[in-house]
């Protein structure tokens, strides 16, 4: 069987004031009307057999509504009481199936275009993956961001992979031309990705299989999910085991996880994105406004400008990173 492993985890907290923790960026119906969550959904339903999420109190009744929108139904869930990052969401769930499943994991806040070449990519991991290999998905990098996993590679070889460098090393990385951006996708067989955990993470290994034992009405007892050591799926396994490969992937693939990457996305598409537009006016260019009403400006130039019922942000073109600290700084009214 091959099951689509739904990620739902943070709150995107560089989208505020769009994002909130009660409404994460993957919820927000802003492109044609549906969900980066919707779209991941449809995207996936015909190459997969089946669905499985693993989110969190606080996004399940949301997640819920908009899988019922879209009519389909997830065969299981597990609702973590507090998040201990991907590795033990993905452990968890290799447990709740059988060991030769293969599990094609994906985050929700992603767009792809070109849904031809991500099937044939896909139908490429799925072989790999049947041959117990733990598959990526390699983006040929187009700047040195320092957020995203770098696969060095040779065709399908992974000589090594490199979680977050730092931005010198991200330079080096994208001078050299060897590597390929990690797009948060991966595709291997429950058991397999199970026994290399527990040949270099033993302990998320343990305890993640203690915790499934306390799940009831599909959340994890507190006590043990709290238990389990936290670590991203890269620097668990994906930094040190030996059965990596990657599918080099040329479909379009963009990670919304900022307002720049919004609105290169925008240009890129624009028909595809709700609530966005150039800002129009005089002496204004390449700046952009996000919001329900129709925006001016005089002079404006290189800004995005944020406005939702209750707060409004303004910041400069290429700054998007440092929402977060904004965010940080001001959320407990949030
Ligand atoms: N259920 C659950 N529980 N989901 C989680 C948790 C958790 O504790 N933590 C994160 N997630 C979900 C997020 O919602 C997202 O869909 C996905 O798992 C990846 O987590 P991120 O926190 O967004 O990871 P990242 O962006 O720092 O890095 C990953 O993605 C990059 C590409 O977007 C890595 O795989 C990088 O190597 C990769 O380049
Ligand atoms: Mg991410």
């Amino acid at each position: 069987k091959i099951i689509n492993v739904i990620l739902s985890g943070g709150s995107g907290t560089r989208l505020w004031p769009l994002s909130r923790e009660s409404r994460p960026k993957q919820f927000l119906k802003i492109f044609n009307s549906q969900s980066l969550f919707q779209h991941t959904i449809d995207r996936n339903k015909k190459l997969v057999d089946e669905f499985l999420l693993i989110t969190n109190k606080h996004q399940i009744t949301e997640a819920n509504k908009q899988i019922s929108e879209v009519k389909e139904s997830f065969s299981n869930l597990i609702v973590e009481p507090v998040g201990r990052n991907t590795a033990p969401a993905i452990a968890l769930m290799s447990f709740m199936v059988n060991p030769e499943d293969i599990l094609f994991v994906t985050p929700c806040d992603h767009m792809i275009t070109n849904k031809d070449v991500y099937k044939s990519c896909f139908n490429q991991a799925i072989e790999l993956a049947k041959n117990d290999y733990l598959v990526t998905f390699g983006i040929e990098p187009k700047a040195p961001e320092t957020g995203f996993g770098y696969i060095e590679y040779n065709n399908e070889d992974v000589i090594s992979f490199r979680e977050k460098p730092d931005a010198k090393t991200a330079k080096e990385f994208l001078a050299s031309g060897n590597f390929l951006w990690n797009s948060g996708m991966f595709c291997f067989k429950a058991g397999v990705f199970l026994e290399e955990l527990k040949k270099y993470r033993k302990d998320i290994f343990e305890s993640s299989e203690n915790a499934i034992g306390t799940i009831k009405n599909n959340l994890v007892d507190e006590k043990a999910m709290l238990s389990i050591p936290e670590e991203s799926v890269d620097y668990a396994v994906f930094e040190k085991s030996s059965k990596i490969k990657t599918i080099p992937s040329a479909f379009e693939w963009t990670d919304l996880g900022s307002f720049d990457s919004l609105v290169g996305y925008f240009q890129s598409y624009p028909t595809q994105i709700d609530h966005i537009q150039k800002l129009e006016g005089t002496e204004s260019n390449n700046s952009y406004f996000i919001g329900n009403k129709k925006a001016l400006g005089i002079g404006v130039s290189d800004m995005i400008i944020v406005d939702t019922e209750d707060c409004l942000l303004i910041l400069p073109k290429g700054e998007s990173q440092k929402v977060k600290e904004i965010y940080n700084s001001v959320k407990k009214t949030d």
